[in-house]
């Protein structure tokens, strides 16, 4: 009986949110390591379960397994078979990546894409690189209408903080009606994927609002009023905060995260869901800076602290808010 375990993790957003939605942009995510488990093994005929559902599925289609259903076609497709072709699977995904019912918003439906084409691939015996990996995810998600940047995907096939230059994912989806499977997957798509390695002493706290926002409505929403100066003030700003990151600029990296905040402040009231608002004003007067991630709207906000004094002070302020710690990470030492 073969039987393999593969996994994802989360994603966040740190700079470059919305403008991301337009071909040519950048972005910089970090991956969090809150893990989702796939565990696919032998089996007479294909069943699915997830623990986000009480009921598992097999290939017949049903609307709360879409993500892990439209994965595993693009997997028949990338090994020129139909699926019922195939030597049938059992496959279980376990990790919720949320708390008491309430989601943290971390990248779980882009998470159960990637991890579900890394199940198939090792128990299809697939080598896929990465970026592979990212196309696939991404072409499913295409297909099923996704309206997001496909940002989260690269994050979370890369497992890593990165910087990410948005494709046109209008000119992909114009594909799917014209190419072959085999065109879209060999085609240029012009983005851009790299892997930052920071070089300031700092530590990153994600805070959790435990205010569940829909990033599909909140671009729905905001999308209008996306223009062509708030494009280029972000990608600025974006670029600044990348370098100052990878040259170990404390300033820049704060004020860059700073000016950030502020354009998704100015673009949509909903963005700063009262929450968030908190979240951010916890890190005045501190050594550190705070906004908020990805849509908005509640979610996760994140800050980064240079000093010990202002981690543990954000702590203390984001615990009298209910804004709960759910991850942190550390680059060098300080104090
Ligand atoms: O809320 P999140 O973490 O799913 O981020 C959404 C970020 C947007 O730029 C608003 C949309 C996107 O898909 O890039
Ligand atoms: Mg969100």
């Amino acid at each position: 009986m073969t039987s393999y375990q593969v996994q994802t993790g989360g994603k966040l957003y740190i700079a470059g949110e919305y403008a991301i939605l337009n071909p040519g942009q950048t972005a910089l995510l970090i991956n969090i390591p809150i893990k989702m488990t796939g565990q696919i093994e032998d089996h007479s005929d294909f069943v699915i379960y997830s623990d986000m559902f009480d009921y598992c599925v097999g290939l017949e289609e049903d609307k709360n397994y879409k993500f892990i259903q439209a994965a595993i076609e693009t997997m028949a497709l990338f090994m020129g078979k139909k699926v019922t072709d195939l030597p049938a699977f059992k496959l279980t995904i376990n990790g919720k990546m949320e708390a008491n019912g309430k989601k943290y918003g971390i990248g779980s439906s882009g998470s159960v894409t990637v991890l579900t084409i890394k199940a198939l691939a090792v128990f299809y015996n697939l080598k896929l690189t990465k970026d592979l990996i990212f196309k696939l995810a991404s072409y499913t998600l295409l297909k099923l209408g996704d309206n997001g940047s496909m940002g989260d995907i690269a994050c979370i096939a890369y497992d890593d903080l990165i910087s990410y230059r948005s494709f046109d994912r209008e000119m992909v989806k114009s594909w799917l009606v014209d190419k072959s499977f085999e065109e879209i997957i060999q085609a240029d798509w012009h983005y851009a994927i790299q892997v930052i390695k920071p070089q300031l002493a700092m530590t990153l706290l994600v805070g959790w609002t435990k205010q569940p926002s829909i990033s599909r409505e909140m671009i729905i929403r905001v999308k209008s009023k996306i223009n062509q100066s708030f494009l280029e003030k972000i990608e600025k700003a974006t670029l600044i905060c990348q370098k100052s990151l990878e040259a170990g600029d404390k300033n820049k990296f704060i004020t860059s995260l700073e000016s950030l905040s502020n354009l998704l402040n100015n673009l949509d009231q909903s963005i700063y869901h009262p929450k968030l608002r908190q979240l951010k004003e916890a890190s005045l007067g501190l050594d550190s800076v705070a906004k908020s991630s990805g849509s908005g709207g509640g979610d996760c906000g994140i800050a980064f602290t240079f000093t010990k004094q202002a981690e543990k002070e954000i702590k203390t302020r984001w615990a009298e808010d209910d804004i709960e710690l759910i991850y942190q990470k550390s680059w060098g030492t300080y104090d």
